[in-house]
């Protein structure tokens, strides 16, 4: 890019090192003075006059934002694989590219879904509480009975790279695999899963159960009283995709009447803010959205979003462009 102006990158968080090296080689870079969301109107200011936007899912961008961005904006990057928090329809009457970040966020998530399905079963957030607070006492045989994973059915809601990253963990404890999702997926992808086209049937069965499909209008509070009641007695819940897709008041209830023997969460409606309840409940395992984040795939995520300013910037195709309709599961 020697002799030109490098294009101007509106970039509104922090990165791993490798990808901040490359943003301010390769563009001129507009960037949060904090590590926090920019506030709209600050967002608005930053874009003036930028030929692409990186933001993360903490940045809402709706049709008003979309209708008032600088027209000089030809593509926005999420560093993300959701994608809920853009106006797709409002981006696409601007004419802007919308791109994010699928394909290498899977298997780090799918560990953080087994360190939520395993610390939700075992209780390893009230061990950990009797180890930090000095009240561990001599070992009963009652003492912190947790639940054992093997041989038990683990359903899981969206069979995307996730869901099936997932399952091939969950196989190595022994658990057997139950899932659904809009179609049946060929067996070399699959193995012996056993599909359920409809998700009630999948809850019928799920001892435990983990989500792994966007939010949309139709997932919104998917677990509610109603497809809580059809679970097993004593289900365990998962949850690395989206707060949204679960009814926080009515898990709560759950959890606290034992319907829900216990839930692993990293993600929360409304997040960071969450629904104290789940704080104060001792059968809750709690993260704060880390289901990407390790170095590898943060990095790898961060080069995607580069990937995709680029090539829309060379006037080339977005590598991964936001499908109209995406089934891509965060
Ligand atoms: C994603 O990629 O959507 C993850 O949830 C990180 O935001």
């Amino acid at each position: 890019m020697l002799n030109m102006a490098k294009p101007i990158l509106a970039v509104t968080s922090r990165y791993t090192k490798e990808v901040e090296d490359r943003i301010d080689r390769d563009y001129n870079a507009r960037r949060n003075p904090d590590q926090f969301a920019f506030s709209q109107q600050k967002l608005l200011s930053a874009a003036e006059g930028a030929d692409a936007l990186f933001i993360t899912p903490a940045d809402r961008l709706d049709s008003e934002f979309l209708q008032k961005v600088s027209p000089t904006v030809k593509v926005i990057v999420t560093y993300s694989v959701g994608f809920e928090h853009i106006d797709l329809e409002a981006a696409a009457r601007r004419k802007i590219s919308v791109a994010y970040t699928p394909g290498v966020n899977h298997e780090a998530t799918a560990d953080i879904a087994m360190l939520l399905l395993l610390g939700a079963s075992r209780r390893a957030y009230e061990a950990q509480e009797l180890v930090r607070t000095g009240a561990w006492r001599p070992m009963t045989p009652d003492m912190l009975l947790g639940w054992q994973v093997g041989g038990k059915v683990l359903g899981i809601l969206g069979m995307g790279r996730v869901g099936q990253a997932v399952a091939h963990r969950a196989r190595g404890f022994g658990m057997k695999i139950h899932y659904s999702d809009a179609s049946e997926l060929p067996a070399e992808i699959v193995g012996d899963a056993v599909y359920h086209k409809d998700p009630s049937d999948l809850l019928r069965v799920s001892q435990f159960l983990s989500l792994h499909a966007p939010e949309t209008p139709q997932t919104h509070h998917f677990l509610n009283a109603k497809t809580i009641s059809l679970l097993p007695p004593g289900a365990i819940v998962v949850n690395t995709a989206r707060g949204g897709l679960l009814a926080d008041d009515e898990l709560i209830a759950a959890l606290k009447s034992g319907r829900v023997a216990a839930a692993g969460l990293d993600v929360f409606e409304g997040e960071p803010k969450l629904n104290p309840e789940y704080v104060s409940l001792k059968n809750t395992f709690l993260l704060p959205h880390i289901g990407s984040a390790t170095i590898e795939t943060r990095t790898a995520m961060g080069m995607l979003a580069l990937d995709n300013v680029d090539a829309v910037l060379n006037g080339r195709p977005a590598p991964t462009l936001i499908p109209n309709r995406g089934r891509e599961v965060a």
